[in-house]
């Protein structure tokens, strides 16, 4: 058995092949991002936040555009998302987010940053 697979076996295993590369491919590329929107989704941030769209709170990708040209956006975000605040978006308060260490709070800040649309 150390033949090349032929036929409709070959078919299979390409199929299997391209269905991984599909699959794996976005979050393989982005280690630290996907770590990060998972560190996200467990601090609950992302039950007032999405990504790409306006839900309680800003969508990140409008924090990220709006903050582009400002270089002390990072620690003044960390202290928001630790502190909670308003009056930025719109008149409804982020609540405080005991949950999160100062330093979940800067990567969480520093993600933020970084994201872009296509
Ligand atoms: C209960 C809802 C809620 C939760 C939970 C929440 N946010 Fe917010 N967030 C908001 C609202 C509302 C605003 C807009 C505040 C304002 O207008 O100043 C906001 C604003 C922000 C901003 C932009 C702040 C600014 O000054 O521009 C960032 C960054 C942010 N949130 C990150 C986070 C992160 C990270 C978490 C999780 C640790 C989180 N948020 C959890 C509701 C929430």
């Amino acid at each position: 058995m150390n033949k090349a697979p032929q036929g409709p076996q070959r078919k299979a295993l390409r199929w299997v092949f391209s269905a991984l590369a599909l699959g794996l491919g976005a979050p393989g590329a982005m280690p630290l991002a996907h770590a990060q929107m998972e560190l996200a989704k467990a601090k609950h941030c992302l039950s007032c936040h999405a990504l790409d769209k306006k839900v309680v709170g800003p969508s990140y990708l409008d924090v990220a555009a709006k903050y582009s040209k400002d270089p002390l956006a990072k620690d003044r975000l960390a202290q928001k998302i630790l502190k909670g605040g308003s009056g930025i978006w719109g008149m409804v308060p982020m609540p405080a987010n005991p949950q999160v260490s100062p330093e979940e709070s800067q990567a969480l800040a520093a993600w933020v940053l970084q994201l872009k649309g296509h």
